[in-house]
């Protein structure tokens, strides 16, 4: 990654108009700031990053991370930190809820904190109605930012310790992509890597294209440059992350289709796992099912999310594929992989949804075997097609459905775990199990936790294990020497 020399720019001279340069020339200028309240303070100054939502807000995270750092703040757990971040999700409801219960807390918090500085990103914020909720009941919020203009954090940080007024910086869309800026990575050995932003699909539930934007897709050179760079880092296992990872590279000047862009990633030294999320079935070709087939670095897992087996709500839904084609997906796809785990994504109760839409859900579920599934309960959001749709199926009946649901759910889940037992699998050892600190605790490559005894320095690596007994979701292995 290209790295500015913080002590090489001229903070007396205007910001160049050209990104990253600018924030970068943002980012010194904060840090001299939070360098002279460190030594005010004789103590270093602290941030706390909270994230909802799903992959797309826990890599945004590292990049507000990476900033941060730069500037000289030092992450803690802890919300009593003098640079409070909420990453925040509006995919259901109940996510927005969550982010007013944690802003209650902290409000409090501020009180007895001089000097407490509290930002709200991601993609609640890109909703007109949240804005405008927290503008009236939560005053003491200081920063506001969307999920197109995270990169310009610091810049917004120094306008508010220039002004002492809420900033608020929303971008309703855009077609830009600012490469090389900081980031601060979780894991050593893994790490996500966008490919694209945005979607393109108006699924009729979903928020997502509104709070996202349109699907851009990365080049692929800068992602390919992005993945070696992990690899010289001693990144392992790779998550290549994007709404539709199947549609990658249409509206490139020179497109791509996402079958190549594996095959170019699986040459890349010391990368020995690929992995993606999340793949529409509408989009989902032949040639990556090839291309999976004949990797040796690509998981053996795909999440396929159905949301519903009923052609009919499908329809509604603009899913653009039947439970006939979703079927015939899955079978080409296990004749090719035949090991392959397959994991979905549920919605119960969409509008409309009848007793014989429901079963149909049912009958794929069964028919499918899924290694697990992520079941929703339908979640009424302002501005998409189905928010306004008639027969919005009542929340008694709903409720069932989803107990039926997940009891299917575990049945089949049940069934297909432990078909690796008395095996010997390639595990990525993670870290120290949270249960019992005399364990490991690794990833099969269909991303299935394994415990077992080794010694911490395996830690980033993959290793050789004996599954000796299937817990349901999760195994207990030993290590095979
Ligand atoms: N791009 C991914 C999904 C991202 S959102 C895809 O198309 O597969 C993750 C999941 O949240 C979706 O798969 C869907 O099951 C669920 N979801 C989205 N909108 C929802 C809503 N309004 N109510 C309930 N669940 C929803
Ligand atoms: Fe939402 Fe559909 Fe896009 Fe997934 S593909 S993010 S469900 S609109
Ligand atoms: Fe939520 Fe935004 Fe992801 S709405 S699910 S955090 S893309």
């Amino acid at each position: 990654m290209l790295e500015f020399d913080l002590n090489n720019i001229d903070l007396t001279k205007e910001p160049d108009i050209q990104e990253p340069q600018r924030q970068w020339y943002y980012i010194a200028k904060c840090r001299e700031v939070i360098k002279a309240r460190s030594e005010a303070y004789g103590r270093p100054l602290t941030y706390c990053i909270t994230t909802f939502g799903c992959q797309m807000n826990s890599r945004d995270s590292e990049k507000i991370a990476g900033i941060l750092k730069q500037i000289g703040y030092v992450e803690i757990e802890s919300e009593d930190a003098d640079f409070v971040i909420y990453n925040t999700c509006t995919v259901r409801e109940n996510a927005n809820n969550r982010v007013y219960g944690r802003l209650g807390y902290v409000g409090k918090l501020k009180q007895k904190h001089p000097g407490m500085l509290i930002a709200l990103c991601g993609c609640m914020m890109q909703e007109a109605s949240a804005v405008e909720k927290i503008k009236s009941s939560y005053r003491f919020v200081d920063i506001i930012f969307g999920t197109h203009n995270i990169f310009k954090l610091a810049e917004l940080l120094q306008i508010r310790l220039d002004s002492k007024r809420m900033v608020i910086d929303l971008w309703q869309n855009t077609d830009m992509i600012v490469e090389n800026l900081p980031n601060d990575r979780k894991y050593q050995f893994k790490a996500g890597v966008n490919i694209m932003f945005g979607c393109n699909n108006f699924c009729s539930y979903c928020i997502v294209p509104y709070v996202r934007g349109r699907e851009r897709s990365r080049n692929p050179e800068d992602i390919l440059d992005e993945i070696e760079g992990l690899a010289k880092d001693g990144a392992v296992e790779i998550m290549l992350l994007g709404q539709n990872v199947n549609s990658y590279g249409k509206n490139l000047e020179a497109p791509m289709t996402f079958a190549k862009l594996l095959q170019e990633i699986e040459k890349i030294e010391g990368i020995e796992r690929i992995r993606f999320m999340t793949s529409h079935p509408k989009d989902l070709s032949d040639e990556l099912i090839d291309v999976m087939k004949h990797s040796k670095k690509i998981c053996k897992h795909l999440h396929l999310p159905i949301q519903s087996g009923s052609s009919r709500l499908l329809k509604i839904m603009n899913r653009k594929y039947t439970k006939e084609s979703y079927l015939e997906l899955v079978d080409k796809i296990r004749a090719a992989v035949p090991d392959i785990s397959l994991t979905t994504d549920i919605i119960v109760g969409f509008p409309g949804e009848t007793e014989e839409d429901f079963c149909d859900t049912l009958d794929v579920i069964r028919k499918v075997g899924y290694d697990s599934a992520f079941t929703f309960l339908y979640s009424k959001r302002t501005g998409t097609p189905a928010a306004a749709m008639e027969g919005q199926v009542e929340e008694s009946v709903a409720n069932q459905r989803f107990d039926r649901l997940l009891k299917e759910v575990q049945k089949i889940s049940a069934k297909s775990a432990g078909k690796d037992e008395h095996t010997v699998q390639k595990v990525l050892v993670e870290d120290i199990s949270e249960q019992d600190s005399e364990l490991l605790t690794g990833r099969l490559s269909n991303n299935i936790l394994v415990h077992f005894k080794g010694s911490k320095s395996l830690i980033g690596t993959i290793v050789d294990v004996y599954l000796d007994e299937s817990k349901g979701f999760y195994y207990m292995g030993s290590l095979v020497k």
